[in-house]
């Protein structure tokens, strides 16, 4: 076993994106060649390269998002540069929207939850302007920004928006044709409230709706994420937007764990349930959930 070469040079590109990464890679290469020094408390390195192996490539755990909402208003104008201004964010959100349209609703109500500041929920309207479209969001300051984006590109009145907390969705049973979302549970603080969240999503959809959700899988250990991070970090500028993408990477789950919480929440039973691993930039960055409408094909 020895330190891979590859993740060295990805460590070289990254650390001028996230020196406190470098800082890390640095503190942890001086302690194995201590403990290499000393190596009786590690019997099983033969040196320090494979304490530095050893522990880069131990699992990750889940760091949390600063906040759960994205409440400061610099973070909501920076996120809506990022969403509305980065050919990357482009392409794939009009690829979210095309897909979700395609699960077969054709008109009626769809809800976008945790819609941030309305992308996604306007690019919806636009690809079918006789959908009735809802977003919900924590933030106040993300809702009172897509109604401003809805006022500069006419659409005010024709999306519904409320601020509140997806784990108690304001809707009745079956409300909703559609429903929609897009990296909002990895903001979630825990597991119980991801499945909350999730089990709200099906109860507020008809059953022979459709559920169309994605969100981030966090990159299994150290080198994985240095690797994402280096290949990702071409993609956003210096500063708010790249700590922003930093955070998200590092907050999602893995594969593994949203399948468990999504079979838990009960969403895998059924027909036209699909589940799988989405790659941007050739990493398995994304975990896609859909369940298609039961009058669909
Ligand atoms: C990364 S943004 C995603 C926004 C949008 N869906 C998109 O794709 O651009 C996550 C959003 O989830 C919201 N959020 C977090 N926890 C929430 C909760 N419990 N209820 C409603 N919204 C929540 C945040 O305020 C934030 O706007």
């Amino acid at each position: 076993m020895s330190i891979d070469f590859k993740a060295r040079s990805d460590y070289a590109v990254f650390s001028t994106h996230y020196p406190y990464l470098l800082d890390n890679y640095r503190r942890v290469n001086d302690y194995s060649r201590s403990i290499a020094r000393s190596n009786s408390f590690h019997p099983q390195f033969e040196d320090a390269s494979q304490i530095t192996y050893a522990y880069n490539t131990k699992p990750s755990e889940r760091i949390l998002e600063p906040e759960e909402a994205m409440a400061d208003h610099d973070e909501v104008m920076e996120y809506e540069q990022m969403v509305q201004g980065l050919a990357h964010h482009i392409v794939i959100n009009k690829s979210f929207v095309k897909e979700a349209v395609n699960l077969g609703v054709t008109e009626g109500k769809i809800l976008d939850i945790g819609c941030g500041e309305g992308t996604i929920a306007s690019m919806l309207f636009k690809e079918n302007e006789s959908y009735e479209v809802y977003g919900i969001d924590l933030s106040e300051n993300m809702i009172e920004k897509a109604e401003e984006i809805n006022k500069k590109e006419g659409l005010r009145g024709k999306i519904n928006y409320d601020v509140g907390d997806v784990s108690r969705l304001p809707y009745s049973d079956g409300y909703f044709d559609l429903a929609v979302s897009n990296h909002l549970l990895h903001h979630l603080p825990d597991r119980a409230k991801m499945v909350e969240v999730l089990k709200e999503i099906q109860r507020v959809t008809k059953s022979d709706g459709a559920i169309f959700v994605k969100d981030i899988c966090r990159p299994e250990n150290e080198e994985k994420l240095v690797e994402y991070a280096a290949k990702f970090g071409t993609v956003y500028p210096e500063g708010l937007q790249k700590e922003i993408y930093l955070n998200s990477i590092q907050a999602g789950m893995s594969f593994e764990e949203w399948k468990e919480l999504i079979s838990v929440s009960g969403l895998l039973s059924g027909i036209g349930v699909e589940l799988k691993e989405v790659y941007h930039l050739d990493c398995p960055t994304h975990l896609l959930f859909v369940k298609r409408s039961l009058n669909v094909e």
